[in-house]
């Protein structure tokens, strides 16, 4: 019953998406498990790119099963334009489940999203696209599930009950109210589509693994904006770490075998929040130019910082990562030394482990190591040993810093180029 999950181990953006899809080949169930369409993925293909929000990156591989699992939040009009994306490029989407316990985003949401932001004294900096209000109606037993979205009496009655609570927090930001009606008809559509893809997807998962089927779990965001063990309240609104799974699809804790860390071989972070390991000149401006670093979902420039070893060492400890993809080690061709963060020191005292605390975060200033780069194109190098020995080393030395061995270096955005270090990686 092999499974693996990949799990971000910064601030997301790693690459989950390239290295899902290049394992789904080796899997036969692909599952989204917690966030929404905050997170974006873009996936390349030959000469194409695709750029998905809520689909699991196995959409592609029309012959495996997508799941949006139990953990997720979902805006069906969302879904649905990247189902009509699917259709255009005539992939099939009748292997794509979504879980009937599931939350539903509505577009207001998005605007309540956008009044918590603008209310603010400490902007998160959030994608806007309303999912710490939609988890907030989870919590509060308010929300909306699947199941009750597709079932004509309880979607009414829901809309009947929520949007004089929705007027009453919004009030005058809402340059117009919401019609029940209006918006009963603009999530028709959404609603009939949908309705061939929702199931019980715990049902599904458990019954896939006595069958003996791999079920790749892709994780959306990354470690360090776990609400709980990220840098709170500069976080989104779930656990995008290996513990949020067994939750977040409805299995049990045991099943979760392989834990595949993501990270970049540098940092990168959108939004507010503190970065030990953030850099700014001509070096930040080069990797952003070369690495295109601009968020998928809102375009934002990202900031850009060394490798962050104790920010790995923290992800490790919540995930217990069995290995580790390195991606985008390409973009650093031509920066001469690597610089990797060894150490926080606070106050002048070395910390022994991330802190909790923003103020201590904000104050903290990294301690770093140099190792000497290297020049040469590394973009079509198809197999490790082929590495330069400087770029070897750095990977290398990552792996030894967080005792996690090296899995998967990626020299770029492409399938074919994704350099496996380990065979196995569901059970190796
Ligand atoms: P939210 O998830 O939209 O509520 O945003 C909360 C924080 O998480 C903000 O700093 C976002 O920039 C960040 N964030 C959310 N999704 C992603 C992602 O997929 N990649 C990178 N950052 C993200």
């Amino acid at each position: 019953m092999p499974t693996l999950a990949i799990i971000g181990a910064q601030w997301g953006d790693e690459g989950k998406g390239k290295i899902t899809d290049a394992l789904t080949a080796k899997a036969d169930v692909v599952v989204r498990f917690q966030g929404g369409n905050n997170a974006g993925h873009t996936i390349q293909f030959g000469q194409k790119k695709y750029a998905f929000h809520l689909l699991p990156s196995g959409s592609l591989h029309p012959e495996k099963v997508n799941v949006l699992a139990n953990g997720m939040v979902i805006d069906p009009l969302a879904l649905l334009s990247e189902f009509r994306l699917l259709d255009r490029e005539a992939i099939s989407t009748k292997n794509i489940l979504v879980s009937n316990r599931a939350h539903v985003v509505m577009p207001f949401h998005r605007d309540l999203d956008a009044f918590e932001e603008h209310q603010k004294l400490n902007r998160i900096g959030t994608t806007l696209k309303g999912i710490g209000p939609t988890y907030q109606d989870k919590i509060g037993r308010r929300g909306l599930r699947m199941v009750d979205f597709l079932n004509d009496g309880r979607f009414r009655r829901y809309l009947k009950e929520t949007l004089p609570y929705v007027h009453r927090v919004l009030g005058d930001y809402l340059a117009k109210p919401y019609n029940e009606n209006e918006l009963f008809e603009r999530m028709s559509g959404a609603r009939q589509r949908l309705a061939q893809h929702i199931a019980d997807t715990s049902l599904f998962l458990n019954q896939a693994l006595e069958e003996g089927k791999k079920i790749l779990f892709e994780g959306a965001q990354g470690t360090m904006l776990c609400l709980d063990h990220g840098t709170y309240p500069y976080v989104t609104s779930s656990s995008p770490t290996a513990a949020s799974i067994p939750l977040g699809v409805g299995m049990a804790p045991k099943h979760i075998n392989r834990v595949l860390a993501i990270t970049k071989a540098y940092s990168t972070r959108v939004g507010e929040g503190p970065m030990v390991s953030q850099i700014e000149g001509p070096l930040e401006a080069h990797i952003r130019d070369v690495g295109h670093e601009f968020g998928t979902t809102t375009g934002r420039a990202r900031r850009i910082g060394y490798f962050d070893a104790v920010a790995l060492r923290h992800a490790h400890r919540i995930n217990g990562f069995s290995h580790l993809a390195i991606t985008l080690l390409d973009v650093l061709t031509g920066i001469h030394p690597l610089k990797i963060v060894v150490g926080y020191r606070h106050q002048g005292e070395l910390l022994d482990a991330f802190p909790a605390s923003t103020d201590v975060l904000e104050a903290c200033e990294m301690v770093t190591i140099e190792l000497p780069g290297f020049d040469e194109d590394i973009s079509k190098v198809t197999t490790y040993e082929a590495l330069p020995e400087n770029a070897k080393a750095y990977v290398e030395k990552i792996s030894a810093l967080s005792n996690i061995p090296l899995g998967i270096v990626s020299v770029g955005p492409d399938r074919a180029q994704t350099l496996y270090l380990e065979d196995n990686l569901f059970e190796g």
